[in-house]
């Protein structure tokens, strides 16, 4: 699929000379990001900066699929981004219903184009607007997981030791979390590497387990996720 993309702001970078000096790092990542990459994917300047690494993205959806309830049937991404995560959960084939919410139209339109390089765009509902305001239309609904790949607040997220997640811009884990949980129990919020873990634990429900998994590319840690309600990652057994 080559056709481009002919929107300022929406680009198919496919020279390293037409790439943009600031993102340059991630030129050379770009087939860890994408693994069909060169198949025509459409990327925003500030999606390089959010998108999930396709291995990441497919190892999450994964482990979502195993643990969640199985009733569970509907998985809403409410920060869909350029597609990494909601191509990833459609392609799991776990889920009778992905919804995709995205509220920037450009980002929203890579995210359509991807999904269908990767032949999944009929099974995502795209949903372009504030999940904040959109998720509503979920209340009530008990067959619901919700995932939520946030902005963590530009660049520098990284270089604090432990990351104060009542300082996340432009949404803390407070508001994130009250806001999805209204939805349902099962809320995965993927957070920043370094986020502060007391902070989530003051999250967890009494005598509960709360998961927090650690995603790595490269030897290194890209990104946690803590997944909030009744997940079921099996626990080895002590002998
Ligand atoms: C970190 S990126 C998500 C990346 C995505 N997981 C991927 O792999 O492409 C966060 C996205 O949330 C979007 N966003 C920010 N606030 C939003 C809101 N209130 N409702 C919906 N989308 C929002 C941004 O435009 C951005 O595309």
């Amino acid at each position: 699929m080559d056709d481009n993309p002919n929107e300022k702001g929406i680009h198919q970078w496919s020279r390293v000379e037409q790439f943009p000096e600031h993102l340059k790092k991630y030129w050379f990542q770009r087939f860890k990001i994408w693994e069909k990459y060169d198949q025509g994917i459409w990327m925003t300047e500030d999606a390089w900066f959010g998108v999930t690494p396709e291995p990441i993205a497919n190892k999450i959806a994964a482990h979502i699929g195993e643990s969640a309830p199985t009733e569970k049937t509907v998985i809403v991404d409410a920060f869909a981004g350029v597609g990494g995560n909601a191509i990833a959960l459609a392609r799991s084939g776990r889920w009778e219903r992905v919804f995709a919410i995205e509220k920037d139209a450009k980002t929203m339109k890579c995210a359509k184009h991807n999904a269908e390089i990767y032949g999944v765009s009929n099974k995502i509902f795209w949903l372009t607007g504030d999940c904040f305001d959109v998720i509503g239309r979920f209340i009530g609904q008990t067959n619901v997981v919700v995932f939520a790949s946030p902005p963590w607040g530009g660049t520098e997220y990284g270089t604090d030791y432990v990351f104060d997640l009542t300082k996340m811009e432009p949404y803390n884990l407070d508001k994130l979390y009250k806001s999805f949980t209204k939805i349902c129990k099962e809320v995965v919020l993927y957070l920043p590497r370094t986020s502060d873990l007391n902070q989530i634990a003051r999250y967890g429900q009494e005598g509960k387990r709360l998961e927090v998994a650690h995603y790595a590319m490269m030897g290194a840690s890209k990104a946690l996720c803590v997944y909030f309600g009744d997940f079921n990652f099996e626990v080895e057994q002590e002998p």
